[in-house]
């Protein structure tokens, strides 16, 4: 492969330079200068204009739009029912969550089935891929295994071998030899992913990329290729907890927020497909301060996720407040609408801590009123039922807002047993529905009452 022309191109201003440089000259903006590889306009085989066609829209067919299923229904449904061909996912994730896992059982399950897999390991030798198989159980599996990081050498592979399916795990060690900078950096990756795309489209093979992100999402990777593909899952958990759940955030061939749960065991993941009474303690522990169940809606699957809150009298100095899985800035929020709206103006005194059950991020304001709840409940030491449940957005004044989707909601949280579920009286249809009591609040502060009854 010839060597290409590269520049460093300023990511802020555009600025190009021919050796990087920490600091951009054009802007003056640090660690700004990308390289990037630079072809000449019209040297790629670009034609004379009078030769472009469209086409009409009418006239184009969706017959290679055919899905394909893997059998791991979890992860199905999360793409949107199966693998369109010709499409690229990334997969991201903090090192270690299960992504090499969790591709490895994909590529197994499709290999099975009788489509060519192309397993592309970059970080783990052949004997590794192996052991980690044998631990799956697939260690029979007729996936294609190479262990390389030069892209020229990946692309060799996939044309000699013309797969349905290429997984590359990941691509922050993959590169290009035209680049000089090194495996992991902005310019490489997306250099290597953009290359990697490109044969995908031309051959209608699907790609699956493994992306490592950290926690705030960073490190040079998954977040510059998010535009360049059709698809981008996340696979997270609390690293403790065996729980893995994986989030679609971008997806052009179906719905976004779908959410798929798994079970990291000793033999790998296994599915759960019901996973609503997971998050939610055990009804037969009796009712204890500081509980409230919520509903998150994760793409079209309701979750029930149970808030837990302790509240403890701070010393001196300012009080702590610690949250897992709630979003802090809605905390305070919360917090200062229950001092002030409510009347409970010993929290200013009071260290809150605040988890969701397993971690379960809820980030939707639909938990607002179980986690208001939990923490009147712990303040006042007076316990929740274990049969109630509440859904409800909470407003700086203190009233309940209603959410979307109550019904798909509150039908959920009647399968699982739930009695009796607080919701925002404002919000319009159906008073009843069989089997559970719908309360309506209109404030808070009436919520509070009628939980802590
Ligand atoms: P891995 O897939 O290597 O993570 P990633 O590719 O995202 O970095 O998974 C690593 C963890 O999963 C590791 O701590 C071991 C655990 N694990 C199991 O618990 N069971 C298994 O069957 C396998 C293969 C891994
Ligand atoms: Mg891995």
């Amino acid at each position: 492969m010839p060597k290409l022309k590269t520049l460093y191109i300023c990511q802020q201003c555009g600025h190009q330079s021919i050796k990087w440089a920490g600091r951009c000259p054009g802007c003056g903006e640090w660690n700004a200068l990308v390289e990037e590889v630079v072809e000449p306009l019209g040297s790629s085989g670009s034609r004379p204009l009078d030769a472009v066609a469209t086409t009409p829209l009418a006239e184009v067919t969706l017959d290679d739009a055919v899905r394909v299923r893997t059998g791991l229904g979890e992860f199905d449904r999360v793409l949107g029912g199966g693998i369109v061909p010709g499409s690229v996912t990334l997969v991201g994730g903090e090192p270690g969550i299960g992504k090499s896992t969790l591709l490895l059982s994909v590529a197994g399950a499709l290999a099975a089935s009788g489509q060519t897999v192309l397993y592309v390991s970059g970080e783990e030798s052949l004997r590794q891929t192996k052991l980690r198989a044998m631990r799956l159980g697939l260690s029979g599996s007729p996936v294609r295994l190479l262990a390389h990081t030069q892209l020229e050498v990946i692309a060799g592979a996939i044309a000699q071998l013309a797969p349905q399916v290429v997984i590359v795990d990941s691509i922050q060690v993959i590169e290009a030899e035209a680049l000089n900078s090194a495996p992991g950096s902005i310019g490489q990756v997306r250099a290597c992913a953009q290359a990697l795309v490109r044969l995908m489209k031309a051959g209608h093979s699907a790609l699956f990329l493994v992306g490592h992100v950290t926690k705030d999402g960073y490190l040079a990777g998954p977040k510059v290729l998010e535009h360049l593909v059709d698809t981008v899952l996340y696979f997270e958990g609390e690293p403790t907890s065996g729980f893995r759940l994986l989030r679609s955030t971008k997806n052009r061939f179906g719905a976004t927020h779908e959410l798929g749960v798994f079970h990291m065991t000793a033999e790998g993941l296994v599915e759960v497909p019901n996973p609503s009474e997971l998050f939610v303690s055990d009804p037969a522990s009796g009712a204890m301060p500081g509980c409230m169940v919520g509903v998150s809606l994760e793409g079209s699957r309701p979750l029930l996720v149970e808030v837990q809150a302790l509240t403890s009298p701070c010393g001196i100095g300012l009080p702590r407040r610690r949250t897992t899985g709630v979003d802090f800035n809605r905390l305070s929020m919360l917090l200062a609408v229950l001092e002030r709206r409510v009347g409970l103006h010993q929290l200013a005194q009071q260290d809150v801590f605040v988890s969701s059950l397993g971690g379960v991020r809820l980030l939707e304001p639909a938990a607002d009123l179980a986690v208001a709840i939990a923490i009147a409940s712990s303040l006042k030491e007076r316990p929740t039922s274990r049969r109630d449940l509440a859904i409800g957005e909470v407003g700086l004044t203190g009233e309940v807002r209603p959410v979307v989707n109550v019904s798909q909601r509150v039908h959920e949280a009647k399968r699982v047993g739930f009695q009796r579920c607080f919701v925002a009286a404002r919000r319009g249809g159906a008073a009843r529905m069989d089997g559970i009591e719908l309360i309506p609040v209109a404030h808070v502060r009436e919520a509070v009452a009628l939980a802590l009854e």
